[in-house]
């Protein structure tokens, strides 16, 4: 296979990197995400294809072969795996691709301790030979593309453990935890410095991995389940700064703008994450706030409350004028925004004016309920943000609340020792009356119980959202 002449190689990196901007670009809007996503694809087709083909790195079979396992495994488990389990699913991406900084980092240093055998008679010394063959920039980066990959590889891992529910998901902490994270990071850094000036120490290669392995899990066990996806976009971060450390160490300028791109667009949801939730990134890594599940009786200990029927429910929408759906977490799990679209279409024919609220943080992961009601072909135009639909609340005479809890919870802004305070909630309870779909009286995912079940002109429709909405959509139909 010929090499391509450098010019045309430079030229489509340049091309693959405008393409990821691009694609970045559409996919902060509903109506272009999908393209986006797909141009996004193309681009690093064509900068995988443009690096074999112009760097010749290995063979060819062993590279067709990569190709089709990874391909393979990527659209199997695109294919497979459940909404809601999507967030488990960015945590492996993650860390499979901080572990790949990990292992072109380590491979790198392998193709140049044995040039640096081959300078050894030149150079004089041993040492000076190695500083010939790594440079300054090279070593610093070896060392950072080890150490951002390796944390990024056993978070990632833990922080899959806890949403798989294969360990706990509450906070595991231990005296000391924070002066130990602080310690294993100066002693990553301290050996960094160690092996700029003896970069023939391969030992601190194989010490960096392993202390940056075991900062990977301490830093990320004291996070509890309803922070995880903020943590998850956090190291969709680091795995885009290990890619873009290991594009310093391999010269190559695609994967320095492709790594910094994710680095930059992981450190900006996580943000986004951390204001719509009104927590900052300190108290989401340091608070240990969170239970196991996310959620817990937290009504145990409340007088009973009615339980409406999907009869019930009709009655009141003949009524009304205007409705407000608000779905949440639930709604993903029960799969029922399907027939949820039925509901509302029915409503609609009605002349009844139908209006989806969405939260910033409903569900798991950012603009969850967005593409869960895309799948159902609901229209954007319906879909409001919290900003946009919070204050049509008191002239709304139905809010809907489809399998969302948190995202609805007056402790927020009344509960001052809630995991919830101070987090921006849409305000249902101010419409004129409230019904709520989920299957009891259990908390959500922050496992603060919920007092708007409690309200008097709250309807509370118990049982699997997908059955009782199914109901509601039969009765409305008939
Ligand atoms: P949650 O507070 O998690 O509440 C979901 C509710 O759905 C549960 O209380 C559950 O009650 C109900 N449910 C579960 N399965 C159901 C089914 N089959 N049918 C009907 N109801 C069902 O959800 P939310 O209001 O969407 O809030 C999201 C939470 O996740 C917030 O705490 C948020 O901070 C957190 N979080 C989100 C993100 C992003 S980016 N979205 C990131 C980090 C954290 P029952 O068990 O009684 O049915």
């Amino acid at each position: 296979m010929p090499n391509l002449p450098l010019p045309a190689r430079d030229l489509l990196y340049l091309l693959a990197a405008v393409l990821f901007i691009v694609g970045l670009k559409m996919l902060g809007s509903a109506r272009t995400a999908r393209r986006g996503n797909l141009l996004s694809a193309f681009a690093m087709l064509l900068a995988v294809v443009t690096a074999l083909v112009a760097e010749h790195i290995v063979d060819w079979p062993y590279i067709i072969v990569g190709l089709i396992v990874g391909g393979v495994v990527g659209v199997v488990a695109a294919r497979k795996v459940q909404m809601t389990a999507m967030p488990q699913m960015v945590a492996l991406f993650n860390g499979t691709g901080g572990l790949a900084s990990v292992l072109v980092a380590y491979s790198e240093y392998v193709v140049r301790d044995n040039r640096a055998a081959e300078l050894t008679a030149t150079a004089g010394t041993r040492l000076e030979a190695f500083h010939q063959a790594l440079p300054l920039d090279v070593s610093i980066t070896v060392v950072l593309s080890l150490l951002i990959g390796a944390v990024t590889f056993s978070g990632s891992l833990i922080a899959w453990a806890k949403l798989q529910g294969v360990m706990r998901g509450a906070p595991i902490t231990f005296k000391g935890q924070k002066y130990l994270n602080g310690l294993l990071l100066a002693a990553c850094l301290g050996l960094l410095v160690a092996f700029v000036f003896m970069p023939n120490w391969q030992l601190f290669l194989l010490i960096v991995i392993a202390v940056a392995l075991i900062l990977g899990v301490t830093s990320v066990i004291p996070i509890g389940g309803a922070d995880m996806p903020v943590v998850i976009a956090l190291l969709n971060s680091y795995s885009g700064l290990a890619a873009a450390a290991t594009g310093f160490v391999l010269h190559n300028m695609v994967l320095i703008v492709s790594g910094a791109l994710v680095g930059a667009s992981g450190i900006i949801l996580t943000q986004l994450m951390c204001v719509a939730m009104n927590r900052s990134l300190a108290n989401v890594l340091f608070a240990a706030v969170g239970t196991d599940d996310g959620g817990g009786a937290g009504g145990v200990d409340r007088p009973a409350v009615t339980g409406y029927t999907p009869e019930d429910v009709a009655i009141i929408l003949d009524g009304a004028q205007s409705v407000v759906i608000v779905p949440g977490y639930g709604l993903a799990v029960a799969q029922a925004q399907h027939v949820l679209h039925d509901v509302a279409q029915s409503l609609i024919k009605r002349g009844i004016k139908v209006r989806y609220a969405i939260h910033p943080v409903a569900g798991r992961m950012p603009g969850h309920m967005n593409v869960l009601l895309a799948e159902a072909n609901v229209s954007y135009d319906l879909l409001l943000e919290m900003d946009e639909i919070n204050d049509d609340f008191p002239e709304t005479d139905v809010a809907m609340v489809i399998g969302a809890n948190d995202v609805v919870n007056p402790a927020a802004r009344t509960k001052k020792d809630s995991p919830l305070y101070g987090m921006p909630i849409l305000n249902v309870d101010q419409a004129h009356t409230v019904m709520i779909f989920k299957r009891s009286l259990a908390a959500g995912f922050a496992g603060e119980g919920n007092d708007l079940f409690y309200d008097p002109k709250t309807m509370m429709i118990f049982g699997d959202a997908k059955k009782t909405i199914t109901e509601l959509s039969r009765i409305l139909k008939g």
